[in-house]
């Protein structure tokens, strides 16, 4: 299975760690790839009860004898990258390879400046950025002001495109957001801070991928954020600023869509959410909050607490459809083990009318009211379980109606943290 895509169906945190570590027990995966986001993503791995987090580098880092590969659809903040990765070393000296496309758009500190003071400046209408940067470096990189990590080896090019660059944001900092402007010397100082260091590990990756692929190997592409925060496919305004559906893996590797074998979408038993925007099944009582609690529900790169709420098919439906999902895997259903009845949201009623698909516009969507179907719970503790059969019969029914309803067949569950805490419904 040379190339599956791994990806968030929900507005991130699903858990994708957890279809990584089940296909990691059947496949040797050689590469795992990040093409979107950039330290804006947290990704939590427990390898024999120990945690690890990652926000910029994939997965695979963990992974001795894996490559992890950064592509050019990331934005890298290059002090991130190399804490990230001397703060895993120091826990787990025997790590996997890293290379860096040195097409990236690199994050400079006045793009996280920005992110921060737009935020401010927004108010109520805030997206609830994770304040890492992300939408002003990807700004540049659609305005074509962007710094890549290939300029990071020309002194001279990099001081000219800081200097564009800053032109009308230090008028901008001082003007509107009443900020002292940015100095050029002082960015390119930073930014060249890391250089010997980066340079052994930057690539042409789209070659090195597909020259990878030509050789049969195979290659996980990791998502980052997730289908209803992609900039064209989300929740608009309230997204992400990449493309992180299926087809943003192509843009971002520098592979073509024919190569791609697999697309897994990762979905919680659940839904949860982090900063602004619609979310219509979302919680406001004790059940919300038992979800969140069970659930462990604070997010691994913000801290942040997610918002909690049921199950919502209309949105599993859509992400099957803009991603071409061949998968499902269904994560953290051990959280439900204690309710009577579980609801589902199987439909939205939006001003009287029912809608069994996401609604076309913005404003419908602020308006979806989740109708519900009550599915039968169970209360025996199932984080043991390692075959769909040893699951209470309610937990399999529940299993089998999401995916009935979903329309798109679940591949395997995780009912716990631990690596070892999976279990394949279909083979
Ligand atoms: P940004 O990506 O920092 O610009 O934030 C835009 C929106 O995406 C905010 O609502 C964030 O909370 C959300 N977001 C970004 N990355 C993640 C993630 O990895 N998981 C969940 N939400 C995310």
């Amino acid at each position: 299975m040379p190339a599956i895509v791994i990806l968030g169906a929900q507005w991130g945190d699903e858990g994708k760690g957890k279809a990584t570590d089940l296909l990691a027990t059947t496949d040797t995966i050689d590469y795992v790839v990040r093409t979107s986001g950039g330290h804006n993503a947290g990704h939590t791995i427990v390898i024999d009860g120990e945690r690890f987090a990652t926000h910029l580098l994939p997965t695979g880092i963990l992974t001795p004898g894996c490559t992890a590969v950064i592509g050019n659809g990331v934005v890298v903040s290059v002090p991130q990258l190399f804490n990230e990765l001397d703060g895993l070393r120091a826990k787990r000296p025997e790590l996997g390879e890293l290379v860096v496309s040195a097409s990236a758009h690199v994050i400079a500190p006045y793009h996280q400046t920005i992110d921060k003071v737009t935020e401010r400046f927004l108010g109520h209408n805030k997206i609830g950025t994770t304040g890492r940067g992300i939408g002003p470096t990807y700004g540049d990189k659609v305005n074509r002001l962007g710094i890549r990590v290939a300029d990071l080896f020309d002194e001279k090019i990099l001081t000219e495109k800081v200097e564009a660059s800053l032109e009308v944001k230090n008028q901008l900092l001082a003007k509107v957001y009443n900020r002292r402007a940015v100095e050029v010397d002082q960015v390119v100082e930073e930014l060249l801070a890391y250089v010997d260091r980066l340079r052994p590990l930057v690539a042409d990756t789209s070659l090195l991928l597909n020259q990878a692929l030509d050789r049969g190997e195979t290659v996980l592409f990791e998502g980052a954020q997730a289908t209803m925060l992609d900039v064209d496919h989300g929740t608009y305004p309230f997204v992400t600023s990449s493309s992180a559906v299926a087809g943003g893996v192509c843009t971002g590797a520098g592979i073509g869509p024919t190569r791609i074998d697999r697309v897994i979408g990762v979905i919680k038993a659940y839904t949860t959410r982090v900063g602004s925007g619609p979310f219509p099944t979302e919680l406001f009582d004790e059940d919300g909050e038992k979800l969140w609690k069970i659930g462990g529900e604070v997010g691994v790169s913000t801290g942040r607490d997610r918002r909690c709420g049921w199950y919502d098919v209309v949105v599993a439906r859509y992400a099957a459809r803009v991603n071409g999902l061949t998968d499902l895997f269904l994560t953290k259903l051990d959280v439900l083990s204690s309710w009577e009845k579980v609801p589902v949201c199987v439909a939205y009623e939006i001003d009287g009318v029912r809608h069994d698909e996401m609604p076309m516009t913005q404003t419908d969507f602020h308006h979806a009211k989740p109708i519900y179907e009550h599915l039968d719970g169970w209360w025996e503790d199932i984080s043991g379980c390692r075959t769909f059969d040893e699951l209470p019969t309610n937990a399999q029914r529940y299993v089998q109606a999401l995916e009935e309803l979903s329309g798109t067949r679940i591949w395997g569950v995780g009912v716990g943290p631990g690596r070892e805490q999976t279990l394949v419904v279909h083979d």
